[in-house]
């Protein structure tokens, strides 16, 4: 993982479009209200901004767009606490505050020619969104791409537009602890797709989603034959004030926010607050 410059400055956007991707998760796509800013600003897969609604707090949330659909930030909000929850009742047009990017990044060098296999639960898909879309509009960068998906129930998956128009570059795998009559995936958890899709023991995996899918996802992708080195982890739920201040993302002698969001297997292995 590679890490930027952070930028502490406060920018002020606009919400753009709302897109609501299930009940509980809107994606919000803004616009800086200063074009010269948005035309300055740059951030790489994987980091995230502090967004706020002025009066209700700050969240951390992962940038969800690439870089070629800058000077727009797309970020996706889970409506579940005070600040989340005003983001929810956001219309178009309203201001809105970001800093950052913050965090590392995914280091497409490591990743060249290798097979990827991206395993999401949840709300995990959306911190993955910007690295999925950048293979998307190039390929090449990387070997073969597998997606593997988890929702609680078909309603509840996120960025299906999207996942269907993944299939065109990407093996896609999906799976629902609760189908109703028309779910054609996996009916289960997302890491029991670990036994049916062909992994080979070179590739780099990438988990996003509830710390419970870390163990059983770690433990499949191990005996696979796939290195610590090679399995990374995106833990951006542990983060809370996004700035070091707060001790809410600690695992071990790390910070979640100012060593990661995103770590290897190797440098995390030893800590147990990764599974809380
Ligand atoms: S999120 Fe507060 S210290 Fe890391």
């Amino acid at each position: 993982m590679k890490k930027t410059q952070s930028n502490f400055i406060p920018n002020k956007m606009r919400v753009k479009k709302i897109i609501g991707l299930s009940p509980a998760v809107k994606s919000l796509i803004l616009e800086f209200t200063d074009k010269n800013v948005g035309k300055k600003f740059c951030f790489k897969p994987g980091q995230f901004l502090m967004v706020s609604n002025l009066g209700y707090g700050e969240s951390v949330l992962t940038i969800t767009s690439t870089k070629s659909e800058l000077p727009d930030l797309e970020i996706a909000v889970r409506s579940v606490g005070n600040n989340t929850q005003s983001l929810h009742r956001l219309k178009v047009g309203d201001p809105i505050w970001i800093t950052g990017p913050y965090g590392n990044y995914f280091d497409f060098d490591k990743m060249a020619g290798r097979e990827i296999v991206i395993i999401a639960g949840g709300i995990g898909l959306a911190p993955l969104r910007s690295l999925i879309k950048t293979i998307e509009k190039n390929p090449k960068i990387v070997g073969q791409l597998k997606v593997l998906v988890g929702a609680k129930t078909p309603l509840d998956l996120i960025y299906k537009a999207d996942l269907a128009k993944w299939q065109s570059f990407s093996d896609i795998y999906l799976s629902c602890n609760k189908a109703d009559s028309k779910w054609n995936g996996h009916i289960g958890k997302v890491t029991d797709l670990l036994d049916k899709v062909d992994i080979g023991y070179d590739a780099i995996a990438v988990l996003c989603g509830p710390p419970v899918m870390f163990e059983p996802a770690i433990k499949k992708l191990k005996k696979l034959g796939i290195g610590d080195d090679k399995i990374y982890l995106m833990l951006e739920r542990k983060m809370q004030c996004g700035k070091g201040k707060c001790q809410h993302c600690t695992c071990g002698d790390k910070y979640v926010c100012i060593d990661g969001p995103t770590f290897t297997w190797s440098e995390i292995k030893n800590n147990w607050e990764v599974f809380k």
